[in-house]
């Protein structure tokens, strides 16, 4: 790979920032980090991603060691130090839905008082339209080099579990740049991957900012138009799998993003189908804040209905009973909890009174630290010992090995609620369970 050594940093090494560090050293720049958390930094510095990332801790290690990577709480040294600044940090969800734009405001006018001469500053946050154009004003007034500092932004489309593959070798690059000089050193910075053949769509700020959070929507849109479709599934006796499966072979649908079951979570799905309601709402487009709205409603009501499931199956109340839950993690590949579906459906379990225990490879730890009165367990088995119901709400890998005979001898009942429609339903009827599957009457 061609090696263009530029001197970038990166404010905010959460998800985003530390993986977008990491990738830009490994395309050969020589990175500065930053970030308000000194203990970030220091985990970082050490080589320590401080979140599950598959291949993210090599990569780290790797340009520690070459030299390409620093990190460091002063703001003021990466100010100094690179031409092109990164902005990573977080945009939670605020009141009503909206984007909480406070770090990305706060960051910028940190930098800003440091920018003594001309540089690019790039976000990456995922924000509503209309974000970027005023921030370019309100970093120009406050930099001391004035006009000679520009805003562009690029968003980020990547996977928690895929996230260094998917910004090594992204589907496309996405800029929205005001002039001719953004233009020439966004290309510089990205040749690399550029000269590889990402397709690189340069656009105004306001598109580059839209493509985001649309493509989230589409997403978004996608998955819940497949769990209505299980709705239906469920009402007239049909089958969602086969569905799903005869629906993805049209390539104008496609298959990706037609899987059904629990709906979607997470620390981006979620929160940017909410704030890009609240904007579509304050934008006048009424039709997007609808759709928006019953697009949530669905994927939420998917929880609803693995809650009514689990109770009909205890015999109408849940008080009391053990329910063995199979993926607490938003998804599989990641430790990540945030806006997790099966979280949120064990807290309100335990707020019914079941006792729940769960199991995760990875996610335990913060299973456990996002709600301290879950059960955990080390093991499959250890989860189901004496369980009422077992619940699969995040779909492994592992979970498919499972013997269902072997896990039918330790559970009180032999009830099975697979919230995730991948099991295989035959081989664990044959063990004797009772099993429903969500889409399937
Ligand atoms: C998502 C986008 O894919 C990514 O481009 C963006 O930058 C950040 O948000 P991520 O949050 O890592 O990435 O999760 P993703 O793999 O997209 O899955 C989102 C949720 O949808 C998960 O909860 C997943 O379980 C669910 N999902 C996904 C389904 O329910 N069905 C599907 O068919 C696919």
């Amino acid at each position: 790979m061609e090696t263009t050594g530029q001197r970038l940093s990166v404010i905010g090494i959460g998800y985003l920032g530390l993986t977008h560090a990491v990738c830009m050293a490994e395309i050969g720049h020589d990175v500065l980090a930053t970030d308000i958390d000194s203990e970030k930094v220091a985990k970082a510095s050490a080589g320590e991603a401080f979140f599950y990332e598959p291949g993210l801790e090599p990569l780290l290690r790797k340009h520690l060691e070459s030299g390409r990577l620093r990190f460091t709480s002063a703001i003021a040294d990466a100010a100094e130090f690179a031409h092109v600044h990164f902005l990573c940090v977080g945009t939670p969800q605020g009141t009503d839905g909206r984007a909480d734009l406070s770090y990305v405001r706060s960051a910028l006018d940190s930098l800003a008082g440091y920018l003594s001469s001309g540089c690019l500053i790039v976000g990456k946050s995922t924000v509503p339209p209309g974000t970027a154009r005023p921030l370019a004003e309100r970093v120009r007034a406050l930099a001391p080099a004035g006009d000679e500092v520009e805003l562009a932004w690029s968003p980020e489309f990547l996977r928690e579990g895929f996230a260094v593959a998917d910004s090594l070798r992204p589907d496309r690059l996405v800029f929205g740049v005001s002039s001719e000089r953004a233009v020439v050193r966004l290309r510089e910075v990205f040749a690399p991957q550029l000269d590889n053949g990402v397709p690189g769509l340069f656009m105004d700020l306001e598109t580059a900012e839209l493509v985001k959070i649309s493509a989230n929507a589409f997403l978004a849109v996608k998955i819940s138009y497949i769990n209505a479709m299980a709705e239906v599934c469920e009402a007239v006796g049909a089958d969602v799998g086969k569905l799903a499966q005869a629906l993805g072979y049209d390539e104008r649908i496609g298959s990706r993003f037609l899987g059904p079951g629990l709906g979607f979570g997470g620390g981006c799905l979620p929160k940017d189908l909410r704030s890009f309601r609240a904007a579509a709402r304050e934008l006048g487009v009424g039709s997007v804040a609808d759709l928006l709205s019953t697009v949530d409603e669905i994927n939420l009501g998917r929880r609803t209905r693995v809650i009514e499931l689990a109770r009909k199956s205890a015999g109408g109340s849940l008080a009391g009973k053990r329910v063995a839950v199979l993926g607490v993690a938003f998804k599989p590949g990641t430790d990540d909890v945030r806006d997790s579906p099966s979280l949120d459906v064990c807290g309100r379990m335990s707020e019914e009174g079941a006792i729940v225990t769960v199991h995760d490879p990875v996610a335990m730890p913060n299973a456990a630290r996002a709600n301290p009165v879950l059960r955990c367990a080390a093991s499959v088995r250890e989860a189901a010992e004496g369980a009422d119901v077992v619940l699969h709400l995040t779909e492994w890998a592992d979970y498919r090995a499972i013997d269902p005979a072997a896990l039918g001898a330790v559970v009180s009942r032999r009830v099975l609620i697979d919230a995730r429609c991948v099991l295989d339903a035959p081989s664990w009827r044959e063990a004797g369970w009772d099993v429903t599957v969500l889409g399937q009457s």
